[in-house]
């Protein structure tokens, strides 16, 4: 079998939550130990400021989020742990990209879009308040993938039309320039949740519905009790496949824990107590992480040694590839 690059990244906005970690990091730091699988996971920073212009917030969720993937075990003796802002080659890759993308492509981004489709909704100039930045963000996300020559990149949904806008964008180039980047595809696990958040819509940033990942023991056992049910009492049978309780419990349970708790649903376990329950499954764990994230927040040079360790060896990467890049479209000395 061959060795695949698997590369992602997250946005450094906001604390990381139950669905960021089921839905993303688990599922990255697990494909890491695969000896077949070379990856390149990093924090969006610049991504960042595009949704962001609050500066402690970003320094603060990079913090964060950096603490949360050391927590949780990622070997960063093995995948390539990184800052986008730490490697300029990226964004030097990004205006030559920008080069040989076609405005129509942007103009279809779903996120463009559904910015100027609301401003219109609200009887206001199509392109109030929308950056360069947002307008132009796909292309940002092209170089990240592009400049590593990444094969598989795991993302949500959401993310599919900007998966699809990188293979075009770095087509393009190979059309003009010759062959240079390897077209990367999404891979979307039909196998991981989408968590429902305490509403049970979509666990989201932008819901204000979300669970924090490490919150703290009485914390999580708050939020949880906080998670919507219906009205049925003690006694009488819950159905499963309506239920954000259920649906969080499967994605920390065993199939037989899940079978267990299907058991006690159709057996009419109490909200109380099965929320009680599932404090203790995801504490179980969570716990020791949370102790480990706690003390790597504590200790900022760790984290930022351990950053720079990974852009030492992503920008050995991504200047060799930024050098051929830069021959092809007729950067060079005068010679
Ligand atoms: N745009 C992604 C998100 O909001 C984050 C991201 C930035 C990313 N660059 C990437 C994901 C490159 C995968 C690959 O979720």
């Amino acid at each position: 079998m061959t060795t695949q690059r698997v590369l992602t990244g997250i946005t450094t906005t906001g604390t990381p939550h139950l669905g960021n970690y089921v839905g993303a990091i688990r599922p990255a730091i697990t494909a890491s130990r695969n000896s077949h699988v070379d990856s390149f996971y990093f924090l969006a920073d610049y991504h960042a400021l595009i949704k962001c212009q609050d500066p402690a917030q970003v320094r603060q969720s990079a913090k964060e989020i950096a603490a949360t993937w050391l927590a949780l075990g990622l070997n960063t003796d093995t995948a390539t742990f990184y800052r986008q802002s730490d490697v300029p080659e990226i964004t030097e890759l990004t205006w030559i990209l920008t080069c040989v993308t076609a405005k129509g492509l942007m103009n279809r981004a779903h996120a463009y879009k559904d910015s100027a489709q609301k401003n219109i909704d609200a009887g206001e100039d199509a392109d109030l308040a929308i950056t360069m930045g947002l307008f132009s963000y796909p292309i940002l996300m092209a170089a990240d993938i592009l400049m590593f020559n990444a094969h598989k990149v795991p993302v949500g949904r959401d993310q599919i039309q900007h998966l699809e806008m990188a293979r075009d964008i770095g087509q393009r180039f190979n059309h003009i320039y010759g062959e240079t980047f390897v077209l990367p595809e999404a891979m979307i696990d039909d196998n991981v949740a989408v968590l429902g958040g305490l509403d049970g819509r979509k666990m989201s940033k932008s819901y204000g519905n979300t669970i924090p990942l490490f919150s703290t023991e009485k914390e999580l056992q708050k939020l949880i009790n906080k998670i919507k049910t219906n009205l049925l009492e003690p006694g009488q049978p819950k159905d499963p496949a309506d239920s954000t309780v259920f649906q969080i419990w499967q994605a920390f349970a065993t199939p037989e824990q899940t079978q267990y708790m299907r058991e006690q649903f159709a057996a009419g376990i109490a909200w109380g107590q099965a929320k009680k329950e599932l404090f203790g499954l995801i504490n179980d764990e969570v716990g020791a992480a949370r102790t480990r994230y706690l003390e790597l927040l504590a200790n900022p040079d760790h984290i930022e040694a351990v950053l720079q360790k990974g852009a030492t060896k992503a920008r050995a990467e991504a200047r060799a590839l930024l050098t051929k890049v830069r021959q092809a479209v007729g950067i060079a000395p005068i010679n």
